[in-house]
């Protein structure tokens, strides 16, 4: 699709036009001229001995569409299920929508960031390449992954910004278009990106953000529309021990259309434009999430409603002590640029 007219998609078709029967391929446009599945598997806190074969059967029960990250420390196990499927047939490579990240210390080693993911991913290619988190860590610190100061505070990289590793995944696509079909950011407010859009000649193909009826995220949400910028949902069951799938509410609006609590949690993303990431390792889930379905404007008032009741709330915090800009996040330092 021609990019101007994803963008225009994006920004203006009412979400009923678009989705009168979504389904978990349902395929939403990026402004890159790609499109996205509606539904991803999370691979996140996805253990390894678990993971391998929550991948395999999600694929084997139709998702198209799965969310890594190098940080994970299980893309391996991934890669091992993907090539497997792809051997047996049960799908072929350019099937598939595989989305990795760049962690806060490859923000300076962009390249070998992405090498590191598609030799454990065992793929030649990602669909999509997201800068993980807008906070730049040591790469020489105490822990390849999560570097301390000697006072136990994250050991971040002054050197660089938010807007230098951008510039660094726009030479990326540039120069390996072959590696990485599209850029993004994750966790980004609308603090962040409108520090990033003036500095990009990029604009970012996707914001993967915590998302959810007790987070709606309206601000960061209409600035993206606003901006072409797809938005991902992560985080939608509430993550672990979620209290979400007891919300009255969301039950109220499950009992209606005879569907689960997780059924409404995913479909209210369909119904915003956004694709959904849902993880489970449990077969039973997998296959259960897989049922989206039509909410409409009556649900999605009531659904909004439920932070007026019970104030919003954020289940995942960065790992550093950052204050990413968003609203709800008032501590920290401020490493917007
Ligand atoms: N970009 C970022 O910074 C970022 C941050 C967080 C997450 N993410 C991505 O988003 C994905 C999803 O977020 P998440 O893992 O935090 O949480 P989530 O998908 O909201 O919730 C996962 C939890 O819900 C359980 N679950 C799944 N389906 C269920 C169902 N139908 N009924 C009851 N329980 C169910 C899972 O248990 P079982 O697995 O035991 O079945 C797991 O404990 C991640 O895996 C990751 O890929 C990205």
């Amino acid at each position: 699709m021609n990019p101007s007219l994803s963008k225009f998609m994006l920004a203006r078709t009412p979400k009923h036009i678009l989705h009168p029967k979504p389904t978990m391929n349902t395929a939403i446009p990026l402004n890159t001229g790609a499109t996205i599945p509606a539904l991803g598997l999370g691979t996140w806190q996805s253990a390894p001995g678990e993971v391998k074969a929550a991948v395999t059967h999600a694929i084997e029960a139709g998702y198209r569409h799965i969310d890594c990250a190098y940080c994970y420390q299980n893309e391996d196990e991934v890669g091992e299920a993907l090539q497997d499927v792809i051997k047996r047939g049960i799908v072929k490579r350019e099937e598939l929508f595989i989305t990795s990240k760049l962690w806060c210390t490859f923000h300076t080693r962009t390249e070998e960031g992405l090498q590191k993911s598609l030799d454990l991913l065992k793929t030649d290619y990602v669909d999509l390449y997201l800068m993980h988190w807008p906070v730049p860590m040591n790469p020489n610190g105490n822990h390849p992954l999560f570097p301390k100061l000697e006072d136990g505070s994250r050991d971040i990289d002054h050197s660089i910004t938010h807007i230098d590793t951008w510039k660094n995944l726009e030479n990326l696509i540039k120069s390996h278009p072959e590696k990485v079909k599209a850029i993004g950011v994750a966790n980004y407010s609308v603090k962040y990106l409108e520090k990033l859009l003036p500095q990009a000649s990029i604009v970012p193909a996707a914001n993967q953000i915590e998302n959810h009826p007790l987070l709606p995220q309206q601000e960061v949400y209409d600035y993206c529309k606003q901006k072409g910028i797809h938005i991902t949902a992560y985080s939608p069951l509430g993550s672990t021990g979620s209290p979400l799938f007891k919300d009255e509410t969301v039950l109220e609006v499950a009992k209606k259309h005879s569907v689960s609590a997780g059924c409404v949690l995913l479909s209210y993303h369909l119904a915003r434009n956004s694709s959904v990431l849902a993880k489970s390792v449990t077969p039973s889930r997998i296959d259960e999430n897989r049922k989206l379905i039509a909410l409409d404007d009556s649900d999605l008032e009531k659904l909004a409603s439920i932070p007026k009741k019970d104030g919003i709330k954020r289940f995942v915090y960065p790992p550093f002590g950052v204050n990413c800009g968003f609203p709800d996040k008032t501590d920290g330092i401020d490493l917007s640029g």
